[in-house]
């Protein structure tokens, strides 16, 4: 048995504490790597805290959601639905649908394959029409992309040798609480980032630059919604700094139950990003699309370094379900998730429009939990909470018999 190590603040997680730490195998410290399995010799606890404080409570803190079945960090939902696409796709081993599927990938020297990805594009729009108001004609160039990350690293990079070669000094900005991979991208390719207050947009366009590029997510990934004023943003930032580029992440459409509108006509949206990873449940299928104004030639060859199984099955899953209809089926199971989380963790949360989230605000002061939580900037944050794995096991225990999600590993460049 380990010792007694973590002494938390107010000791309402230290129970909680031990029993993680008797059972993990490893965990990164902060400036030094510290390895802990099960009897081994510790350092003296003061110590340890002192050093790894903030990792033991994020630990500590991330293995108490692991307990009651969710996560801070998003996870895709494999859905029946996910894997009934699969399965047709695939088809028996000497189906008509199995014998499909190999033959797209035969005689690539006919450049059939070509369809494959055009197909999947003119799928997405029409998928997304009720939601999505997207000139094709005003975004010649489409490439599929292993996922919306893909395509944001790319445009990221491609924007810092845009400005090396042009002698500018890029910026990229984006709303406190976004999605970690803008930033994470932007360090990765030396590009300072700025973080602004949603709420404080008008003022944000006061400190945008005709030369810099915004990254954003709509649905948010801050709080899980659609953000009301996203048009009024992109609206205004064209008519004040008509030269600055909005890039549009659109990685959550598709897991939205109730109707909403995205205009990416507005000539100030450069590139608008897709995936079906969260939509679909198809994450580790890495399935994505990027639709851009300009040529991005880093990407060019993505028409033929793609995955054509993956766009397949994207395809695929586009053809059978509606864009609202699995938010809509799962609704319930989101509410019934929310109903037994703020049972178990005394979290005042609802559901959010993203079906995989639960929003709340905190309470005043906020617990440690809360703390751990929260997105967004000082007294606008919210707790936001992902229910993929409790949701999971609700919809099929044989997706899921473990819901305890495992630590992550924070993302660093
Ligand atoms: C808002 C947003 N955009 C993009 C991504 C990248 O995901 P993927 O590359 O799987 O499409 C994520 C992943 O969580 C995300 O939350």
């Amino acid at each position: 048995m380990l010792p007694n190590i973590v002494k938390h603040r107010d000791g309402r997680w230290l129970g909680r504490a031990l029993s993680i730490l008797d059972s993990i195998d490893a965990f990164r410290g902060g400036d030094q790597d510290l390895a802990l399995q099960v009897g081994d010799t510790l350092p003296p606890a003061e110590k340890l805290w002192d050093n790894h404080c903030m990792d033991i409570s994020h630990l500590t803190l991330s293995t108490c959601l692991a307990e009651a079945g969710v996560s801070k960090i998003v996870y895709a939902l494999v859905m029946p639905e996910t894997e009934a696409t699969i399965d047709a796709i695939l088809g028996d081993r000497s189906s008509a649908e199995r014998e499909g599927y190999r033959s797209a990938f035969r005689e690539a020297w006919t450049q059939k394959q070509d369809r494959v990805h055009e197909s999947f594009f003119d799928l997405w729009l029409a998928w997304t029409k009720p939601i999505v108001q997207l000139n094709s004609q005003q975004f010649p160039h489409r490439y599929p992309i292993s996922g919306a990350s893909e395509g944001l690293r790319e445009a990221i990079h491609a924007y810092g040798v845009q400005a090396r070669l042009e002698g500018f000094e890029p910026a990229i900005h984006v709303f406190e609480g976004e999605y970690e991979g803008y930033a994470a991208y932007a360090r990765a390719a030396g590009i300072g980032l700025k973080t602004h207050r949603r709420s404080q947009w008008r003022q944000a366009i006061d400190e945008t630059k005709a030369t810099d590029q915004w990254y954003l997510s709509q649905p948010s990934g801050i709080d899980g919604n659609v953000w009301d004023d996203c048009d009024s943003f992109v609206g205004e930032l064209a008519d004040r700094v008509p030269n600055a580029q909005i890039m549009l992440d659109l990685s959550y459409v598709g897991c939205v139950a109730r109707g909403f509108q995205v205009f990416a006509d507005s000539p100030n949206i450069a590139a608008v990003f897709f995936s079906l990873s969260k939509p679909a449940g198809m994450y580790y299928h890495r399935i994505g699309g990027m639709w851009s104004r300009k040529e991005y030639p880093g990407l060019f060859g993505n028409k033929w370094f793609k995955n054509v199984s993956s766009l397949l099955i994207g395809s695929a899953f586009m053809s059978r379900y509606g864009v609202q209809e699995l938010p809509r089926r799962y609704a319930p199971q989101q509410q019934i998730a929310v109903d037994s989380l703020r049972q178990q963790l005394g979290l005042n949360l609802r559901p959010a429009d993203i079906l995989l989230l639960a929003i709340g605000e905190p309470s005043k002061p906020p617990s440690d939990l809360e703390r751990f939580l929260l997105r967004g900037p000082g007294e606008e944050a919210l707790v936001r909470v992902c229910l993929t794995a409790k949701m999971a096991h609700q919809i099929d225990p044989r997706l899921s018999p473990h819901v305890q999600a495992r630590h992550y590993e924070k993302w660093t460049s």
